[in-house]
């Protein structure tokens, strides 16, 4: 099976409704688990799920925003738009157009698709339609809405918010599939756990080191030095090959770990959440380096020495 009949087969299915064109090229014993619900569906519920879905949002397109392809492996980044105009899961229709994405992680057996994960969190399309919970639909024909508030949300809001946030930044990293070192800027990290050591990151999907990381099941966090403000313009850009003009030493794991960093970890791949347009890693630590250089900090679009800081 190649990508161009993987993408034929889903539009055919999502777009048309002619399902059996998708589960046509899946295996015996063919099975789907949802990673946010914990669900395993067979070929057969899968094929029913589309069709209840179209039923809903009878101009549904699915549109296959990228595959990352492996000998055995398909990694498939999809979006869905649609309107919602007849009744779901017992909501009336309410008329919203709703878009989502997801990725599956495809895995094939003698050329047929015998293994689907997917990375896709349902719950962003119910409250897209006013539903606060899955079990608030279907069950009850007044399904409890959640954002009746009028109006819609003032985008300047949150961004003023963060403006008075002060963080560090990072450079994450991982190799894309022929072993090159990749990475952006991030400073949307977090220490989640210590026991077990847990961290996150949330990475937008438009970033062109997202399909490396999607895939990879290590990544590199490193904090920057008040010496790096080149490094953290190069790793803001979308230069071609940003690690030509850094010095930087392999992981245990292979991630790019960069020289003179204050601090830097690698760590595996947990969970992908997907919330919209970004994607939040989940990664376990295993190996985390630490020097005395200076962080850097970063607020309202400007970069600060830390050195010196008073302590109140
Ligand atoms: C201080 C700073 C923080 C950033 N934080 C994030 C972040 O948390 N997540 C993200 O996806 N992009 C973040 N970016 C933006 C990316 O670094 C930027 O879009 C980069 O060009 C992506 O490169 P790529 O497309 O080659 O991967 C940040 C940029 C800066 C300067």
């Amino acid at each position: 099976m190649t990508t161009h009949d993987l993408e034929h087969a889903w539009k055919l299915a999502w777009t048309h409704g002619d399902v059996s064109a998708l589960t046509d090229l899946m295996a015996p014993g063919y099975t789907r688990l949802s990673r946010a619900s914990g669900t395993c569906l067979t070929a057969e519920e899968l094929g029913e799920e589309i069709l209840t879905i179209r039923r809903g949002f009878p101009d549904i397109e699915t549109t296959i925003d990228s595959i990352v392809a492996e000998e055995e492996r398909f990694v498939v980044f999809w979006s869905t738009v649609g309107t919602h105009t007849e009744t779901f899961l017992g909501v009336p229709a309410t008329g919203r157009t709703v878009k989502t994405y997801g990725t599956n992680l495809i895995t094939l057996r003698g050329g047929q698709i015998i293994h689907e994960e997917v990375t896709w969190d349902g719950t962003e399309m119910l409250h897209s339609l006013g539903i606060r919970h899955l079990s608030d639909a279907g069950s009850s024909a007044q399904p409890v809405r959640t954002d009746d508030l009028s109006g819609d949300p003032d985008p300047e809001m949150l961004k003023t918010f963060n403006r008075q946030f002060v963080t560090g930044v990072t450079v994450v990293t991982t190799q894309d599939d022929e072993g090159r070192p990749r990475g952006l800027a991030v400073n949307a990290y977090a220490s989640v756990s210590l026991e077990p050591p847990l961290v996150l990151v949330c990475i937008q999907k438009s970033s062109s080191t997202y399909p490396a990381l999607f895939s990879a099941t290590h990544l590199g966090i490193n904090i920057l030095g008040t010496q790096q403000r080149e490094t953290i313009a190069t790793f803001a850009s979308k230069a071609p090959d940003k690690f030509a003009s850094v010095a930087w030493h392999p992981a245990p794991g292979g991630s790019p770990l960069i020289d003179g960093s204050p601090a830097s970890l690698e760590a595996e791949i947990r969970d992908r959440f997907q919330a919209k347009t970004h994607t939040v890693f989940i990664c376990r630590v295993g190996h985390a380096e630490v020097t005395d250089a200076d962080p850097m900090l970063y607020k309202a679009g400007r970069f600060y020495d830390s050195d010196g800081l008073t302590q109140i």
